[in-house]
């Protein structure tokens, strides 16, 4: 039954019409978190909504509400618990793996999974696959997983992410990973030339990071850059990657241009496939 179905009789007619169609939840069969958007108009209603939501689905023990954007260096947001436990922390199953995490100390998307595992199909056997800006590890545990890397190094800044990145290797008992703690710029050249891929999840301002991940490449290999765009601006956006990499003297070509997800009016999320050579 719809969340809207299970607050007739509590909202008014005009208040039903304002109820979200979707939320994310995270977590399991025995414990997740809903995440939810109250829009101004059911601001007095968010709890019959949360308790509406947690009736829906028994698995989830607290409701959390957006209270930002996502920001700062960490792409987090403000979370406020309207419903539950304010224990937060969830086992969330993805592609065979399963991530221990709270969303409210790291950046994690239950709608990105088919793009992860999208990327884990990519990996070819043996290959070292960097991952900057690695949350918790969702890239490299299931790459680690699901391909057969020789190698997989993920740089992370964000302390929780890391202390989390480090629970789920162990938690999906794998070896081959290895968890750098810092920022990119600082902490990607002790990698250089070392690389047959390397994966940049921050649309928000990966291209910055473009030189590091040439850097990290060895004579030949794949980047894999994510951004925002709309559909007028992401050939240009494209047309500067080439001409970054080619200030470094290295060949490249864009192997493909791939819609992710919508991120707002007009606005996807790309990935952008680049071979370099
Ligand atoms: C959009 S999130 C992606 C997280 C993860 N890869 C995922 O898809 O679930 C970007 C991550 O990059 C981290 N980050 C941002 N700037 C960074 C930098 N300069 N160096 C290392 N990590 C950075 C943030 O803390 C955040 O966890």
């Amino acid at each position: 039954m719809a969340l809207r179905d299970l607050l007739k009789g509590k909202l008014t007619k005009k208040q039903l019409r304002h109820v979200p169609s979707s939320f994310d939840i995270i977590g399991n069969r025995e414990k997740a978190v809903a995440i939810i958007e109250v829009p101004k108009e059911l601001r007095q209603k968010a709890r019959a909504i949360a308790a509406a939501l947690m009736k829906q689905h028994k698995n989830v023990k607290s409701v959390l509400e957006k209270a930002s954007e996502r920001k700062g260096i960490y792409r987090l947001r403000k979370m406020k618990i309207i419903a539950g436990s304010r224990n937060t922390e969830v086992v969330h199953n993805e592609a065979g793996c399963r991530f221990l995490l709270d969303p409210r100390k790291v950046y994690f998307s239950p709608r990105e999974g088919t793009e992860r595992l999208r990327m884990a199909g990519q990996v070819k056997e043996k290959e070292t696959v960097m991952v900057f800006f690695a949350g918790a590890g969702t890239f490299p545990v299931i790459i680690g997983k699901r391909a057969r890397p020789s190698k997989v190094i993920g740089i992370e800044i964000n302390p929780d992410a890391c202390r989390y990145f480090w629970k789920d290797i162990k938690l999906n008992k794998l070896e081959n990973i290895q968890i750098v703690l810092g920022d990119v710029k600082e902490k990607s050249s002790r990698f250089a030339g070392t690389c047959d891929r390397v994966m940049m999840p921050l649309p928000e301002k990966g291209q910055n990071y473009l030189g590091e991940a040439l850097t990290c490449l060895k004579k030949r290999g794949f980047v894999h850059l994510y951004a925002f765009a709309n559909e007028d601006e992401i050939k240009d956006f494209s047309k500067s990657v080439i001409g970054t990499v080619k200030k470094t003297r290295k060949q490249s070509k864009i192997i493909s241009i791939n819609k992710v997800l919508p991120y707002g009016p007009g606005i996807w999320k790309y990935r952008i496939d680049i071979r370099v050579s």
